[in-house]
């Protein structure tokens, strides 16, 4: 994986790095505030004690995290899994920069596949702006309420191009 990278946020300065066991009990207290059913500890464990992942970190001109991104690969496809930005940073574009950098890290030939609840427009909304595409539904694929889940894909652009 690439070095850290700086990044402008308006008047903030965020630093794009990996994720760390470390980072759990910040990662913690932000999914507890953005999901209605929340990862457990147990979950951000085991998606990074993956080698094959993609796990990073957005952290403040303080230090402090403001958002996490968590990406598994199956076969041939990454599955982003996990999303989230302290409400306090939000529309920032730091939840579009954690994926941005994840595509440069995936490579040219990656495709990208992701479950949304179909009545989470922000985060529909971030997905569509980047390039991903809504290709149908799952029915009642959330167990808490019975909602759907909308099912996007992206594709990288060697794949656009055809060429992988
Ligand atoms: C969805 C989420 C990750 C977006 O993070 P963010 O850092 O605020 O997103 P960005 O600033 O990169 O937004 C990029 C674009 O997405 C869209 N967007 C983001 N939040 C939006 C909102 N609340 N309403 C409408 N559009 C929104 C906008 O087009 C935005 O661009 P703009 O600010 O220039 O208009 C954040 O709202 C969050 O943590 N939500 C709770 C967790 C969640 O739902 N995660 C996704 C699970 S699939």
């Amino acid at each position: 994986m690439s070095e850290p990278t700086q990044a402008d946020f308006g008047e903030e300065s965020m630093q794009i790095r990996r994720l760390t066991y470390g980072d759990l009990p910040s990662v913690i207290a932000i999914e507890r505030r953005s999901f209605p059913t929340p990862w457990s500890l147990a979950m951000f464990v085991l998606e990074l004690s993956k080698p094959s992942g993609i796990c990073l970190a957005a952290e403040d001109e303080n230090g402090l995290l403001a958002g996490y991104l968590i990406c598994a690969r199956y076969d041939e496809v990454w599955h982003l899994m996990n999303v989230a930005v302290a409400t306090e940073h939000r529309r920032r574009g730091v939840a579009s920069s954690l994926i941005d950098r994840l595509l440069a890290e995936a490579g040219p030939d990656s495709r990208f596949t992701l479950e949304v609840r179909v009545s989470n427009m922000a985060a529909i909304a971030m997905y569509e702006q980047i390039g991903f595409r809504s290709a149908g539904r799952r029915r009642s694929y959330y167990h808490d309420n019975g909602e759907d889940a909308l099912i996007m894909w992206f594709a990288n652009e060697r794949v656009r191009a055809g060429v992988a």
